[in-house]
């Protein structure tokens, strides 16, 4: 007998396969903004017939100030197990910053190796960018931040604390191994996503943005390393390099210059945030903690924001677009595309503003709106 044909518009069921999904809601309006998440994953599951099983972590600050514990080991270890883990917020105003950074965002980044931060910077249609004279045509690019080195490894110390005297360092560290996997996953990101590929410009292009003039040990390394990997390997991708403040000008001046950027973690930090006010803010900002060969974590980039937890008014998109990342990522391509055409009619012709409180809408009904509009 034939085998039935899927529905037209339907995703083929990868051999049945349950996407299992571990949910991480987290601190302040992290749970608010992961249901509305969910809310669209299971809309987008039902619609083009693929399966999930979600297993839901409480990790955060409430866990943290109840049982003293932070991530135990034994989380990690089943963490490892899922096929996508989708994370809220972390920081909790009671407890000391650092601690529950270090202890669950840092530390699952590093324990599951996952060495991309992917932070695409795209303005959607109908919202208002800060910069003058700019729309989604010029703002329109994407950031590869290495997130396991530089000075997050926390390689450093302090002596003769609360001295006159007292030394603290924190310092740069990078090795080559670290280097050359970011930068061959960027190089490969720009063939793939870059303008050419997406017949919207004429070349791929990878721009390296460092601090060459200062740090001429660290972006030393990195500029070798990405000159080279990109003669041998990449040479139908273009290669340019930016100083990082002058990357920040030109974030600001000349958006449409940038096509795909990798930088190391600390300026991949910066950088972003400064991408993300261009694209109308943290309320749309998303991002992924990518390990290629391992379990990937999806997350929006701005925080817990505690003035405005449990009101019903923080924008959920940045969560809805970080699972719309995950999508992409396990390759399901119809749902992914159908979440970012939903997301791009909900802000084109819904919202009124992206800012908590001022979108015409309450968090729970912006969730409601993305799942409607699935095409
Ligand atoms: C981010 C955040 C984190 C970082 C903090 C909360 C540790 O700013 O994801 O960009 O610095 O990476
Ligand atoms: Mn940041």
């Amino acid at each position: 007998m034939p085998k039935p044909k899927p529905a037209p518009g339907k995703t083929k069921p990868a051999s049945g396969k349950t996407w299992r999904i571990a949910v991480l809601p987290g601190d302040g309006t992290g749970p608010e903004v992961v249901r509305e998440a969910v809310k669209v994953l299971d809309a987008a599951a039902a619609k083009y017939g693929f399966a999930t099983e979600k297993v839901h972590y409480d990790l955060g600050g409430e866990r943290y100030l109840k049982t003293g514990e932070v991530c135990p080991e034994s989380v990690v270890k089943e963490l490892r197990g899922f096929d996508a883990i989708l994370l809220g917020a972390i920081g909790h105003p009671e407890v000391k910053p650092g601690i529950l950074e270090k202890g669950i965002l840092l530390k699952l980044r590093f324990d599951l190796d996952q060495y991309i931060n992917l932070r695409p910077v795209r303005l959607y249609p109908g919202v208002d960018c800060p910069i003058k004279g700019k729309g989604p045509e010029q703002i329109d690019y994407a950031v590869v931040r290495e997130n396991t080195g530089d000075v997050y490894t926390g390689v450093g110390g302090v002596t003769q604390k609360g001295t006159a005297n007292e030394i603290a360092m924190q310092v740069m560290v990078y090795n080559r191994f670290q280097v050359d996997r970011c930068l061959r996953y960027a190089f490969e990101y720009a063939r793939r996503h870059g303008k050419k590929a997406r017949g919207k410009g004429e070349a791929n292009t990878l721009a390296l943005c460092g601090k060459t003039n200062v740090l001429t040990y660290v972006y030393d390394l990195w500029e070798r390393a990405f000159h080279e990997l990109g003669q041998k390997d990449f040479p139908d991708v273009k290669r340019e390099y930016y100083h990082v403040d002058a990357t920040c000008m030109w974030m600001v001046k000349n958006p449409e210059w940038f096509d795909v950027l990798v930088t190391g973690n600390m300026f991949g930090d910066i950088i972003t945030d400064l991408g993300a006010i261009t694209q109308g803010g943290m309320g749309i900002a998303a991002g992924g903690n990518l390990n290629p060969e391992g379990v990937s974590m999806f997350e929006p980039i701005g925080g817990s924001a505690p003035k405005y937890t449990g009101k019903n008014v923080i924008n959920p998109l940045a969560a809805i677009c970080a699972m719309q990342m995950m999508l992409e990522h396990l390759g399901l391509d119809q749902a992914a595309g159908g979440v970012d055409a939903a997301v791009r009619k909900v802000t084109g012709e819904k919202l009124k503003s992206l800012a908590a409180g001022k979108m015409g809408y309450s968090t729970a009904e912006v969730g409601d709106l993305v799942a409607q509009f699935l095409p």
